[in-house]
Order: C-alpha cells, then structure tokens, then sequence
C-alpha cells in the first residue's frame, strides 16, 4: 500500500552550545516524504501531525543540555496530535482508526522516549508511534489543545501531589507560573483545594496566572534592572499572615530559590522542579557535568526543617511506572470535566518553526506555544 506525500520536518544537524545558538546554527528545515507502510509492523501508526507544542524540554534537548538525549541528527517534537493515516493490525486491534483525532504520548514515542520510536518527533509533517503511545482524542479537544496536556498536567501533578503532598487549605508558592508547567501546577494547586501566591517578572503574564485561577500574584522583577529577582518574603509572609507557605514549587531556580526558603513556615516541603532561570546548568553540546549547578543554603533547611524534594517526573516514573496510571486518570477526568484546559498564547506556521523557538526562549509565552502543520 502506498500513502504518497511530501512535506517536511526539522532537523537538529548537530548538538549546539546552547538553545539559542541551536536555533540559529543547527536546525533546518528537510524534505520528508510519507513513511512507506510496507517497512512498518503491526503495533505501528502513522500519523499526519496537525500541531506540536514547542516546550522548554525540546530547547534544552537540542544543545544536548536535557538529561535524555537523542542522538542528532534528529527531528524535536515531543508531543504532538493529527489524524491518523494508516495503522497495522495489532493497532487497529487496539481500537486505532484511520481518520481518528489523536494525540501522542511523549513517554512512549518521539525524542524524550527510550526506543525504536525516538527518530519520529513532532516537528514534521508525519510521524509514526506504537499504538501504546496514540491516544483518542475527545470531542472539544482541540489538536493544539491535545498536544499541551501529559507533559505539562503531569509534571504539575507529580511535583504537587506523589511528591508535594500538597492539601486543602495549604498555601503553595509556585514560580515561573506563567510557564507550561508553572500554569499547570496552578490550575491543579487550585482543583486541590490550595490557595496559590503565584511569582512571574511581567504584569500582563500575570493578569493571565491570576485568570487561570491563582489567589494572589507577586511581581518579583529585580529593582536594578538586573535579571535576579528582588526580595519577595516580605510579600508572602504579608499573604500568609505571617506564618509562610507550605509548599513551594520551583521551577525556576537560582536566586529565586534562596529568598523562597525564607518564605516557608516550619516544615515545609520545597518541591525541586527545575531551573528556567539558569538552563545552563549543563555543559552544552551535550557534554555531562554541572558547572553551573543550583545551590541551597544548608542551615535554612535545617534550622526551620525543611523537606526538599527532587521532583523528575519522567526518570521517577522510569522507576516506578506503577505511579503514572493514577496520575494519568486523575488528571484525564478533569480534562474531561472541563476543570482543566491549557492556556495557549502563542501559534505559529511550521515554515516558522524558528520563530516558535525564539519565542519560547525568550520568555514570551504564557502557558504553552503550537506549532502547526
Ligand atoms: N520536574 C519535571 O519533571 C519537569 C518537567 C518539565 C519541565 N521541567 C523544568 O521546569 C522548568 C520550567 O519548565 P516550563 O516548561 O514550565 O518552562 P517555561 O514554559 O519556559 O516557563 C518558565 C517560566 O519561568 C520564568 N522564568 C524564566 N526565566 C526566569 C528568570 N531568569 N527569573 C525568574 N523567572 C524566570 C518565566 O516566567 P516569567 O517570565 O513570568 O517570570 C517562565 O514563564 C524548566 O527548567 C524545565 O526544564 C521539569
């Protein structure tokens, strides 16, 4: 059987020294034609990818600066959604339909999975997945919608709730949360019960947070033009009458993490998401090594007994995949309800994939950036 077509997909020739050189230097744009069905098995499905989100992690990846790397050359992408094209039998056993709305599992296929499927990312025209990893979309659900939901609603549910314990009527500090997953945590800090003081640089970002549901937001721009951030403890114990929060999820890191210990009320648990604000923790060109790691202070986490808590949601779940069929339920029945729903500011055309990227490095998008095929 012959499905023919031609478009296009990016590919990262080569690891860079960081995202934004990887961007301008190691990226282009290459001819695909559609993958010929006769060289794919059973459990396959081949996709026409219709939008992909352009997430921080596809940044890292292409200066080899994540800790799960592809070997270039390679095509980003790792969630996406389309239609279904053609699927093998053992697929079509499973309940896979050519024509079905789907969107993809990042875990099990593109560049963040462990496997054979790692060579298809989003960022192209066709991609091809094991039918484990393609799942139906429901009606209301948009393709750009679809492709913004696991990665994002997951990370937020793991940092909160297997690893911050986070309870109704706590009070949870969360930064960078006009970010993908910061936005994520908010709305689902909220469906728990939690009230949110939410931290951002930019006013009209956090008119946004504050709409999606935060209780307070605080803007922590530094006072000297520098690109810290000023002294916020003030403000939070103002918010918390004095007592501090309970939980913080950082994912920013550097400075913001030092004057957010001393936000916390005994006891509190300091959720380590990641690290936005200095992305080169890592030697670029995907050498190993932390020159430039994060650092906490050891007496403030032991003088106000403090639990602080390496949240990966990925390489946790590696560990012990029997934690994701909950997380996975919980949070597919609040999609469903309405009571979650990704905020997307930014879409763009595939020919400006560059700009998609240049966007999210630079810090323009709020919630979650699409690309569209
Ligand atoms: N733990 C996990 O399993 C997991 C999973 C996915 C991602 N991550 C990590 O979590 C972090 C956030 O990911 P994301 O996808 O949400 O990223 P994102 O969408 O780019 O959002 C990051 C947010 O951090 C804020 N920020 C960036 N630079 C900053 C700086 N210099 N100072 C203060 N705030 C800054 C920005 O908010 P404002 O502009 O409003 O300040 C931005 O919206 C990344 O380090 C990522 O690698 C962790």
């Amino acid at each position: 059987m012959s499905l023919s077509g031609i478009g296009q997909r990016v590919m990262v020739a080569a690891f860079a020294e960081d995202p934004a050189t990887a961007i301008e230097q190691s990226l282009s744009l290459v001819e695909m034609t559609t993958p010929n069905v006769d060289e794919l098995g059973p459990r396959d499905v081949l996709i026409a990818v219709r939008s992909a989100q352009v997430g921080w992690v596809d940044l890292l990846m292409t200066s080899g600066q994540y800790q799960h790397m592809p070997t270039p050359p390679y095509t980003p992408g790792l969630e996406y959604s389309g239609e279904v094209l053609w699927c093998g039998s053992e697929a079509a056993d499973h309940g896979i339909s050519v024509g079905q709305a789907v969107y993809v599992d990042g875990l099990l296929s593109g560049p963040r999975s462990l496997g054979a499927y790692q060579k298809w990312g989003g960022f192209a025209f066709y991609a091809v997945a094991p039918y484990e990893a393609v799942l139906p979309m429901w009606s209301g659900l948009s393709f750009d919608e679809a492709c913004c939901l696991l990665g994002n609603y997951e990370t937020a549910y793991h940092c909160l709730c297997a690893r911050g314990n986070l309870q109704a009527g706590e009070t949870v500090l969360i930064h960078g949360a006009s970010g993908s997953t910061g936005l994520a945590a908010v709305q689902i800090a909220k469906l728990l019960g939690a009230t949110v003081i939410a931290t951002g640089r930019s006013d009209d970002k956090l008119a946004v947070v504050k709409a999606q549901g935060a209780d307070h937001v605080l803007n922590i721009s530094s006072t000297d033009g520098s690109k810290g951030v000023r002294r916020f403890r003030e403000d939070v114990k103002a918010l918390t009458n004095g007592h501090g929060v309970a939980v913080v999820y950082d994912g920013v890191g550097g400075d913001i993490s030092i004057e957010s210990l001393r936000c916390m009320q005994f006891g509190g648990r300091f959720l380590i998401v990641g690290w936005a604000a200095t992305p080169s923790v890592a030697h670029g060109k995907g050498q190993r090594g932390a020159p430039n790691a994060n650092q906490l202070p050891t007496n403030l986490i032991m003088m106000k007994g403090l639990s602080v808590l390496g949240c990966p949601t990925v390489i946790s779940t590696h560990h012990s995949p029997s934690i994701r069929p909950p997380r996975l339920a919980q949070i597919t029945k609040w999609l469903r309800s309405g009571q979650l729903r990704p905020y997307i500011s930014h879409r763009f055309p595939f020919a400006q994939v560059r700009d998609a990227l240049r966007a999210k490095w630079h810090g323009e998008v709020i919630g979650s950036c699409v690309l569209h095929l």
